[in-house]
């Protein structure tokens, strides 16, 4: 029997700097993933250039030419279905996805969060965390359920928060750590999956 490869579909909203750390963990041979299709609910996310210009297809479904979240999210379901895609990652894509759509892909959708959840869950984790005096704070990649950012653990990294910290400085070295932690959970789920498949 043959490894298992996952056909990944990545979802963005901007910059993509987790999208193109799974990229990258792709052009490894042996690693069990490569990407389908990099999708973003924003025509001018930076991400869609560089997964072009990587030879990736890309979509936009813009959520703003829908009236409503399923339209919008009947539309990214048919754009995404249209390519082989065993697991949606969401790699800063700002849009909550709708229990509708997380339905159709059961344990198929995992998100990354720049928090140790279930600690911070929401936007501005860091700012928080140093408000807050903490002295660890992370990253966390988990499967998308229908209530925001609360799905199973996959990979969790952590980072020291350091005295002089800002937003800045502890979100970049947190940013490090999210490219390291994706694509492990990525080789996570593939490593599951062929167990069961041999099982
Ligand atoms: C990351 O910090 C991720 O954890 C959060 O949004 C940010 C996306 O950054 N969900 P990028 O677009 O992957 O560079």
């Amino acid at each position: 029997m043959g490894a298992i490869m996952l056909d990944l579909a990545i979802f963005i909203s901007g910059r993509g700097s987790n999208m193109s750390a799974i990229i990258d963990a792709c052009k490894n041979s042996g690693f069990p993933a490569r990407v389908s299709v990099v999708i973003s609910n924003k025509p001018d996310a930076k991400g869609l250039e560089i997964a072009a210009a990587e030879g990736i297809p890309t979509q936009v479904v813009d959520h703003k030419l829908y009236s409503s979240k399923p339209e919008f999210e009947e539309a990214l379901h048919e754009v995404v279905s249209a390519y082989s895609v065993d697991l949606i990652c969401l790699a800063g894509f700002m849009r909550i996805l709708g229990v509708g759509f997380i339905q159709k892909w059961p344990d198929q959708i995992i998100n990354i969060h720049p928090s140790l959840l279930p600690e911070y869950k929401g936007l501005h984790t860091h700012q928080r965390v140093i408000e807050d005096g903490k002295d660890k704070t992370g990253c966390t990649v988990h499967y998308v359920v229908p209530e925001v950012d609360a799905g199973q653990t996959l990979v969790q990294k952590v980072v020291s928060v350091l005295p002089d910290d800002t937003e800045e400085t502890l979100g970049a070295r947190v940013l490090e750590q999210e490219h390291e932690a994706y694509p492990e959970a990525i080789d996570l789920i593939a490593q599951k999956l062929s167990k069961r498949v041999a099982g």
